[in-house]
């Protein structure tokens, strides 16, 4: 135990991480494979590292050995609420599961039901999430274990940060990280009773956003150290073109907002070791990287054209990710050899598109509307480019899969896709192709300047080589974020 007059050694610390998902019990994206792997991270360096997860049916199947904590009884609209504790299955990392069936225990995702319509309760279901988090760090709801930081991921957590903030009193800090600022949690005004915080939190200088209540500000308002998953992100946020509207209140909390870039699970993301490939490779024996590519031509039903360049997706199909610039580019790509297979869910209107496009050239493209993680794997380790050309990206995760597996990512200079790609331009350090302008055609030229350097096969393998030998372990974020809790800790606790 630390005394009270004390802060805490990185090596003690106790952190609570509060998140909505976590792979591979409930993923939408790269939320989930963060919140799985910076805990064990964290937890390698010595930290004591706990999860808070909403009790849905994947989670409370699958954590192990989960006991009763307390019993909250009723609340957010729930008559029955309890904290459990067990084990994350495979990593036994500790998580504490809220069980709130009325909340939490349906069918559909975690945000939304199978139609798509997002969960009319949603303001319950994640300030539920928020409340039991503040408990945990204002030491009422398991006395045994009480963190020093509570670290809220995403909008659907950040009400923690002001439960923290205003309502109950606790030692611990709260930190915030954006994963993505277009998804805010924005919710009807005259919910605000529901929240049961102070009304004169109920203006513009509190969790007030364009007169509707925003969760999203509870964590950028309220906590005391803001991060973003990647530097240049942490920069973009702060101006009017990426900042949602909320540029001003991020320039408002000046050096508290860092951006800490995020890793890779190495345990999952290695094609030496992976169970879903072909054949498993290293950046010493790529002979079993090309037999990924035969594979995999055979599995979607493409040409078995070695020399194709093969370019794979893995997305959400959304304006964000810049689907529709690769649509736009595809007619002039495809006649110069170029076969693209396309894996993901998201907006009608691109999956429509991207069908159409498949239709329209069988052999050449494939699409898969659908999410399968084995089969991600099988991609990503046969392609030889992985297209990433995101609007905006806060870190991107799907560039560094692509790294690791010499599969060379192309990509817009943006966000997190700026920090980890550096562009085959630079002799010493290029891994992949790098396009500024959102056009089509910045596209297909970058395309056309991989295309010229696959005619050099040596030269390829060493873009290859460069990328899968670059640093992508959790470790180094890891050790930023301990540093940034114990300089929240000591401000806190004025040690
Ligand atoms: P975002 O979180 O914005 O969607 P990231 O690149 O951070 O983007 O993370 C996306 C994660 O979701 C990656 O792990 C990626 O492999 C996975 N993913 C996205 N779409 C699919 C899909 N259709 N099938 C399997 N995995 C997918
Ligand atoms: C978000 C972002 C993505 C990031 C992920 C994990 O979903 O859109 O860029 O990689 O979170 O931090």
């Amino acid at each position: 135990m630390t005394s009270p007059a004390t802060t805490p050694q990185a090596a003690a610390l106790r952190v609570l991480h509060v998140a909505a998902e976590v792979f591979p019990l409930v993923k939408t994206g790269g939320l989930a494979d963060v919140v799985a792997a910076l805990p064990v991270a964290q937890a390698e360096l010595g930290a004591d590292v706990r999860l808070l997860l909403p009790g849905y049916p994947a989670v409370i199947e699958s954590v192990q050995g989960a006991r009763p904590v307390i019993d909250i009884g009723a609340c957010f609209g729930a008559l029955r609420v309890r904290l459990l504790l067990g084990r994350m299955p495979g990593t036994a990392l500790p998580v504490y599961v809220i069980d709130a069936p009325y909340l939490y225990r349906r069918a559909g995702g975690p945000y939304q039901a199978a139609d798509g319509e997002e969960w009319p309760d949603n303001l319950q279901r994640f300030a539920l999430l928020g409340w039991v988090a503040a408990h945990l760090a204002a030491d009422d709801a398991d006395p045994a274990w009480v963190p020093d930081i509570v670290h809220a991921h995403d909008w659907h957590a950040a009400m923690a940060c002001a439960f923290v903030a205003e309502h109950l009193p606790t030692r611990a800090a709260s930190v915030f990280t954006v994963h993505n600022l277009a998804f805010q949690g924005l919710f009807p005004m005259h919910d605000w009773p529901l929240l049961g915080l102070a009304s004169r939190l109920m203006s513009p200088a509190g969790l007030e956003y364009h007169g509707q209540l925003s969760f999203m500000k509870a964590g950028l308002k309220f906590a005391d150290r803001i991060t973003t998953v990647s530097p240049t992100y942490a920069q973009e946020i702060a101006t009017h073109e990426f900042g949602c509207g909320l540029d001003g209140v991020i320039r408002g909390r000046g050096a508290t907002v860092s951006g800490i870039l995020n890793g890779i699970d190495e345990a999952v993301w290695n094609p030496a070791t992976d169970p879903a490939i072909a054949q498993r490779f290293d950046a010493e024996r790529l002979a079993g990287k090309v037999a990924c590519k035969r594979a995999l031509q055979a599995e979607l039903g493409l040409q078995p054209d070695a020399d194709a360049l093969l370019l794979v997706v893995v997305s959400r199909l959304t304006a964000q990710k810049g689907m529709d610039l690769l649509l736009a580019a595809l007619p002039e790509l495809l006649p110069q050899g170029v076969q693209l297979a396309v894996q993901g869910t998201g907006d009608p209107a691109l999956e429509a598109a991207f069908r159409m496009a498949a239709q329209a050239h069988p052999g050449r493209v494939q699409v898969h509307i659908g999410y399968d993680e084995a089969r991600a794997h099988r991609l990503v380790a046969g392609g030889d480019m992985i297209a990433v050309p995101s609007r905006f990206e806060p870190c991107g995760l799907t560039q560094m899969y692509g790294l690791r597996y010499g599969t060379v990512p192309l990509v817009r200079r943006v966000g997190g896709l700026a920090d980890t790609v550096p562009d085959a331009a630079d002799p010493a350090e290029g891994a992949g192709f790098v396009f500024e302008p959102a056009t089509p055609l910045a596209l297909g030229q970058a395309l056309q300047r991989a295309l010229a350097l696959r005619r050099n096969p040596s030269g390829w393998v060493a873009l290859q080589r460069r990328g899968m030998g670059r640093p992508l372990s959790w470790r180094p974020p890891a050790q930023a974020y301990q540093a940034l809790y114990l300089e929240a800790l000591r401000e806190r606790r004025g040690g």
